[in-house]
């Protein structure tokens, strides 16, 4: 069976919910863009999935819509805000146009291991800086190219320090995971860290902050392999 989004919903979420300490670290390294209280403030969460990022964010006091492409996605995003009411709001939609929300609606859109899912990248921004403000914020994480190209894999024997081999980073595209138990098995679009700041800077964003944060603790219980590597990259922009 080919794997999508949509089928693979299910595991999504049951994992996200059973606590992944990678998913949780992603969420935190991008919340740490954000302000801590987001109260009065419209925020847009494009690929929200089962809604993690989302519902923080409406903790945080935002008025949140989350959407997502993938049906399953949405019902669970549904379910968590029904069980636990967050004020959280969602719709299905696709990140490449947006088209249930309105142009110059959100002072934030956050993108959390979203868009590189997106096909069209450019489509993708051009819908980001429609909705927004001028002077809105656009803040995502990616897996990060330099180290998650496709079928990167790890090196390092007894005596030496663990790594990465990255052996086609040039070659953007859409690739598929071979492992049965990760989320790329569904697909991943893979793009050098040059595309996607280009993408920003030729939409007319201001590149605000670019991190790559160290692995926790929690995350190196889990995959002690991943110590001096960044698992993420963080990117904010302003809309001008
Ligand atoms: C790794 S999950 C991240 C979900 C959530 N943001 C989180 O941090 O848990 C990637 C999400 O991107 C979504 N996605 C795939 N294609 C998309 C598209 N064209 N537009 C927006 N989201 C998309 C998937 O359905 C999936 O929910």
């Amino acid at each position: 069976m080919t794997e999508t989004w949509d089928t693979i919903a299910d595991w999504y979420a049951e994992r996200v919910r059973t606590g992944s300490a990678m998913h949780e670290f992603a969420r935190d390294a991008l919340l740490d863009g954000l302000p801590a209280d987001l109260h009065g403030q419209r925020i847009l969460d494009l690929g929200c999935g089962e809604g993690l990022i989302t519902r923080a964010l409406a903790m945080r006091g935002g008025s949140v819509v989350g959407i997502d492409p993938s049906p399953r996605m949405i019902g669970h995003a549904r379910a968590a805000e029904e069980a636990t009411p967050s004020g959280a709001r969602y719709a299905v939609d696709d990140g490449g146009s947006l088209a249930t929300v309105a142009t110059g609606s959100v002072e934030w859109v956050t993108a959390g291991l979203s868009l590189n899912n997106v096909p069209d990248l450019t489509a993708a921004v051009s819908a980001v800086r429609r909705v927004l403000v001028p002077g809105g914020h656009l803040v995502f994480t990616v897996p990060h190219p330099c180290f998650e190209a496709p079928r990167a894999r790890w090196s390092g024997g007894a005596d030496e320090l663990p790594g990465r081999v990255v052996g086609n980073y040039l070659a953007e595209g859409f690739w598929r995971s071979a492992n049965p138990d990760g989320a790329r098995r569904a697909g991943n679009q893979h793009r050098m860290l040059s595309t996607y700041v280009t993408s920003l800077i030729e939409h007319g964003f201001v590149i605000g902050r670019l991190a790559e944060p160290a692995p926790d603790a929690r995350v190196l219980t889990e995959q002690p392999l991943r110590a001096g590597l960044p698992p993420f990259l963080v990117i904010s922009g302003l809309r001008s």
